[in-house]
C-alpha cells in the first residue's frame, strides 16, 4: 500500500469553552477536553485511512494548566507512526485566553486509532513515510511507545 506523510492528514481544532464544559467554578472538565482530543484524533486517522476508525487506547494524560470557560481550546493533531492496522496520533493541547491573548500549554496525548474494514475487523492502512528529521524522530519515538504499549497488553507488534 502506498505511503503517506503526516502532513497529508494533520489537523487543528479550535473551540471556545462554554459553561456546559465546566464545573460551577468555571474550570473545564478533563473529560470535556478528552472528548475533543478523541474527536480530532479520529478526524486525522480517518483522513489518513479514509475508512472507519476507532480508538483502541489513550495513553495516560496529565493536565499541566487549567482551562476556563471562555478560553479557546486549541488542539493540533498528527500521526507519528503506523503499524499494520493501527496508528499513533499525537494531540497537543493549548488554551488561549481570548481577552489577553495568553496561550498556555495544557498537555499532550497519544492515542492509538485502529482502522476497521467493512466487515468491522481491523484492516490494513497506508504506512506513514517520515520525510523530515523531525518526522523521523517522531516516528522512532512513536514506535518505541507502541512497543511498550503492546508489551503491557501482552501483544506482539507487527
Ligand atoms: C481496537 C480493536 C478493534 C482491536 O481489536 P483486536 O481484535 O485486538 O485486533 P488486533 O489484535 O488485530 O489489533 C489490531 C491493531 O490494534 C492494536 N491494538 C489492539 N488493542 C490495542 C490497545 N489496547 N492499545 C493499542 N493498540 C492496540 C494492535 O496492536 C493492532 O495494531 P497493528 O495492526 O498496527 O499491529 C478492538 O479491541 C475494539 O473494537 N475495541 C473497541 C474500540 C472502540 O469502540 N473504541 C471506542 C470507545 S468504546
Amino acid at each position: 500500500m502506498e505511503g503517506k506523510t503526516a502532513k497529508d492528514s494533520m489537523a487543528t481544532l479550535a473551540r471556545t469553552m462554554f459553561p456546559t464544559d465546566a464545573n460551577a467554578a468555571g474550570n473545564v472538565f478533563g473529560g470535556a477536553i478528552l472528548r475533543q482530543v478523541d474527536e480530532i484524533a479520529g478526524i486525522v486517522a480517518k483522513r489518513h485511512t479514509r475508512s472507519n476508525v476507532v480508538t483502541a487506547s489513550i495513553d495516560h494524560m496529565n493536565f499541566l494548566a487549567p482551562v476556563y470557560v471562555g478560553d479557546l481550546l486549541i488542539l493540533d493533531a498528527r500521526i507519528n507512526c503506523t503499524g499494520r492496522t493501527s496508528m499513533e496520533v499525537e494531540v497537543e493541547i493549548r488554551a488561549e485566553d481570548l481577552d489577553t491573548g495568553e496561550v498556555r500549554a495544557v498537555g499532550s496525548s497519544f492515542l492509538t486509532m485502529v482502522a476497521l474494514g467493512e466487515d468491522g475487523r481491523p484492516t490494513e492502512i497506508p504506512p506513514i513515510v517520515p520525510t523530515t528529521g523531525e518526522e523521523k524522530r517522531r516516528f522512532e519515538e512513536g514506535q518505541e511507545r507502541r512497543r511498550r504499549r503492546l508489551e503491557e497488553l501482552g501483544k506482539r507488534g507487527g
